[in-house]
């Protein structure tokens, strides 16, 4: 599942021993393994071969310029939600032909960056949104491709910040409502109707919830149909779950076979837009331990990451495995892990049975590759950690630790 393997008690990323990096690059690091992220995104696209379909990574799960030219250079296109994740992703050569645009809140700007960019579609958010949209493509002299965004009142039974199909979300147009503004959005002039979007959730480890809400979307392309308003493209959104603590979770494969029979029936191209099942495992975070602290209530290891570095623990009670990069016989012990920051809710760890380790050791923290360095923060006035791409025996810094003159960037002290 992935290139993070211990060889003879050292833990590799491919052919690259992670203590090299931490000696060149520093600590805290992020490191990817190209390979990882290829054999993910090759197991999806073989997975779905069977459909016509198109692969958008997305782009928020990880925006590396090196993560986006890897899988630009497998072919994959875009799910992007900003005019900056639209500037990153053509800036590495991805065609806009294969960009596809979702958020609630996408500005005129924005629009008309993606219009003359030529991207392949907009996924629609409510009517409002549609009726700028038809201004700004007038405006332009052009017609924007558009899907609406379905919200199929599913519960896709994930953590709440990231359930996103349920009626009380602010995601999308809700399901009883979506024939009517797909009716106002072909009487639009400067509105194409091409497509159907949905996103119901990220990290869903079953196959069922994307059975329930792409079967109550069939019935509206049915629907569609007999309104005279045909759709091409079906995205089914992101969300496909991965292992965070070995847990079974499905396989491209599984969803493939599920999904498959609905999917073809549409008669659509299959659009989807995953994150996290492509980068999440392909990424680490390698910290070094600074101190070990009691207070007699509890035993800390202080770290040189924080949540201003990887803020999953502390945000959605996220589980991130840890382990030390070298491994010896030793005790357990029960620790939480924690960062230099000033909140109580600084930690990687709570509670972890970790082998003993001592202040210089390297601790690496599992399944890091997504919404972790991409949800980073100065915080604390630190500075964001660097990333490095292993591909085979070789491996390069892809972003550079920031220095002090970074934080204050565009700052003046004005008197
Ligand atoms: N499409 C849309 C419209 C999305 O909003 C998202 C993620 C995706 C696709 C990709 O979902 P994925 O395949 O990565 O699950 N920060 C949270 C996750 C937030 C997900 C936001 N939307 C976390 O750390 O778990």
């Amino acid at each position: 599942m992935h290139d993070f393997n211990f060889v003879n008690g050292e833990l590799f990323c491919e052919e690259v021993p992670l203590q090299r990096i931490a000696a060149e690059a520093g600590t805290p690091v992020y490191i990817y393994s190209r390979r990882t992220l290829r054999d993910h995104y090759r197991g999806l696209k073989e997975a779905f071969s069977g459909l016509p379909h198109l692969i958008c990574y997305s782009v928020k799960a990880n925006s590396n310029l090196a993560v986006l030219s890897t899988l630009a250079g497998e072919g994959a296109g875009a799910d992007i939600v900003s005019g900056g994740e639209l500037y990153r992703a053509l800036k590495v050569g991805m065609a806009a032909e294969k960009v596809v645009y979702a958020g609630i809140g996408k500005t005129a700007e924005e629009m008309a960056y993606a219009l003359k960019s030529g991207i392949l579609m907009f996924n629609v958010e409510s009517t409002t949104e549609l009726e700028a949209l038809d201004r700004v493509a007038g405006e332009h002299g052009t017609k924007a491709r558009i899907a609406l965004r379905v919200n199929p009142d599913v519960d896709a039974q994930t953590h709440p910040y990231i359930a996103t199909g349920l009626k009380e979300a602010k995601f999308g147009i809700g399901i009883d409502d979506a024939l009517a503004v797909y009716e106002y959005a072909a009487s639009l002039p400067n509105v194409e109707v091409a497509g159907v979007h949905q996103h119901i959730g990220s990290q869903i480890t079953q196959v069922g919830p994307f059975r329930e809400s792409l079967s109550i979307i069939g019935e509206l392309l049915q629907r569609l149909q007999e309104k005279g308003i045909p759709v091409r493209y079906i995205n089914i959104g992101g969300g496909f779950g991965i292992p965070y603590r070995q847990e079974d979770v499905p396989y491209p494969s599984d969803y493939a076979r599920e999904l498959e029979p609905i999917l073809k029936e549409s008669g659509c191209t299959v659009i989807l837009e995953i994150g996290r099942m492509i980068v999440g495992n392909a990424g680490i975070l390698l910290t070094k331990v600074l101190y070990r602290k009691s207070t007699g209530e509890k035993d800390f290891l202080v770290v040189d990451a924080a949540m201003n570095d990887l803020i999953r623990p502390s945000l959605y009670g996220s589980f991130h495995e840890i382990t030390p990069v070298l491994q010896s016989e030793r005790e357990d012990e029960t620790v939480d892990v924690v960062g230099p920051v000033c909140e109580s809710s600084d930690f990687l760890a709570r509670d972890r049975a970790l082998p003993h380790t001592e202040p210089g050791e390297l601790l690496a923290v599992m399944s890091a590759g997504a919404y972790a360095f991409a949800m980073s923060s100065n915080y604390n006035s630190r500075r964001r950690a660097a990333e490095v791409m292993v591909d085979g025996d070789r491996f390069g810094v892809v972003r550079e630790r920031e220095a002090y003159e970074d934080l204050v960037r565009g700052e003046r002290a004005w008197d």
